[in-house]
């Protein structure tokens, strides 16, 4: 068996910033807009009239305050409430692999390595831009990397369900080295004109770069330990999908072809599910909470990580010890915890213990117990 080690990371953030702001002067116009064609019938009480969205209410239930987008011109338009992306030829780079292939550049010249040194590309995320050709493999072409690449899906949980797919293959030695990619296009899937959610997705993509520890030519993490759980619900759901033509309304601008979520739901079954798994987890691998020294967690909501973090340590955690980036990028479903460890794990040092942490729809968690190496 080999010993497999996160050697690299990288983060491709979009261009445009949408603040909160922004954001809920957009959906105010709409729901006025809504309010105003829809007077007759909301006079009539068949209908409720739309209601505001606010700047307070999105920092206090989530923490998000701003997030990045591929579009803005198109969500911010009160005639138009979702992004506009400029249609592409099939011989021209998807958008996907645009954004995955810069983020997995930053991982490889973060490990000082290139495509040669990669055996599998893995893409692993909750919404895949079309059914086939693999995404995956489309990436590994655009970084000319030999091997084998595939795509895989476990909604907000895709990242550490994809490490551990790496992670297991190079223990059992069928590739020295994966890079997991995690291109995340949430604002095309989030129903922006529902108040509700409107706030909580952005986009960004993110790339892991993970290779026989032997193989690390500089400070790396090895992964001690993967931990992955699903349990069905229906909590979390899009069912937009390639049925749809083929079933009655299913064309229809219908509510249920974007992300819907029963939040307090998530909110009440999600928490109790993440702790325990994490705690499992850690007794089986001997790890005491006194001995971790970072939380990587799933980026969904400030209160929530809050909770798991306290749960976790035992107290609260200081400063640092638990890091957000949801109120820089909003939730970017499975590159959030990615994004954390990147942003936040260069200050750890030799022998330091630390937990990636990913979590959502499905329901699904999976957790990574890693370990520091200078060299
Ligand atoms: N602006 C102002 N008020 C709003 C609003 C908005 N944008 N959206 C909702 N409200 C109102 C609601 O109508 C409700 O009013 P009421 O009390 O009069 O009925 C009130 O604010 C509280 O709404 P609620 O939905 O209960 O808020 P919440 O505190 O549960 O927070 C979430 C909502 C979505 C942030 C929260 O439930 C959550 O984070 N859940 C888990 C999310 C998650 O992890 N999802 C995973 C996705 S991968």
């Amino acid at each position: 068996m080999f010993r497999p080690a996160i050697t690299g990371t990288g983060v491709f953030t979009p261009p445009n910033v949408i603040t909160n702001a922004e954001l809920v002067t957009a959906f105010n116009a709409y729901a006025d807009r809504m309010n105003a064609e829809n007077a007759p019938a909301i006079a009539a009480g068949e209908m409720e009239p739309m209601q505001h969205s606010s700047e307070e209410f999105i920092v206090k239930a989530s923490g998000i305050e701003n997030r990045y987008v591929m579009d803005k011109t198109g969500v911010l338009d009160p005639a138009v409430m979702h992004p506009l992306l400029r249609q592409r030829d099939d011989d021209e780079p998807g958008i996907m692999t645009e954004m995955a292939v810069d983020a997995a550049k930053k991982a490889l010249a973060q490990a000082g390595k290139t495509a040669a040194d990669v055996d599998a590309v893995i893409c692993a995320a909750s919404n895949l831009e079309r059914a086939y050709p693999a995404v995956a493999i489309e990436i590994q072409q655009a970084l000319g990397i030999e091997g084998f690449a595939f795509d895989m899906n476990v909604a907000c949980s895709s990242a550490t369900f994809g490490i551990q797919a790496a992670a297991d293959m190079i223990r059992s030695g069928s590739i020295r080295s994966a890079l997991v990619v995690n291109p995340e296009i949430c604002s095309a899937h989030l129903e922006w004109r529902d108040r509700d959610c409107h706030f909580i997705f952005g986009d960004v993509a993110t790339a892991t770069l993970i290779e026989r520890i032997e193989d690390a030519k500089g400070p790396h993490f090895e992964i001690l330990s993967t931990r992955c759980a699903t349990q069905f619900s229906n909590n979390i759901r899009n069912n937009n999908g390639f049925l749809r033509r083929s079933r009655p309304d299913g064309m229809k601008d219908r509510r249920d072809m974007q992300f819907m979520q029963n939040g307090r739901k998530v909110f009440k079954e999600v928490l109790p599910m993440v702790s325990q798994h994490i705690a499992d987890h850690m007794a089986a691998e001997g790890v005491a909470n006194t001995d971790l020294k970072r939380l990587w967690l799933h980026q969904a909501n400030k209160t929530m990580n809050d909770f798991i973090g306290k749960k976790v340590l035992g107290r609260e955690p200081e400063p640092g010890e638990q890091p957000n980036i949801l109120q820089d990028y909003a939730n970017t479903s499975s590159a959030g915890s990615i994004i954390a460890f990147s942003q936040n794990s260069d200050d750890l040092t030799e022998g330091d213990l630390g937990l990636i942490c990913s979590f959502g729809a499905g329901y699904s968690v999976g957790s990574v117990i890693v370990r520091r190496h200078m060299s």
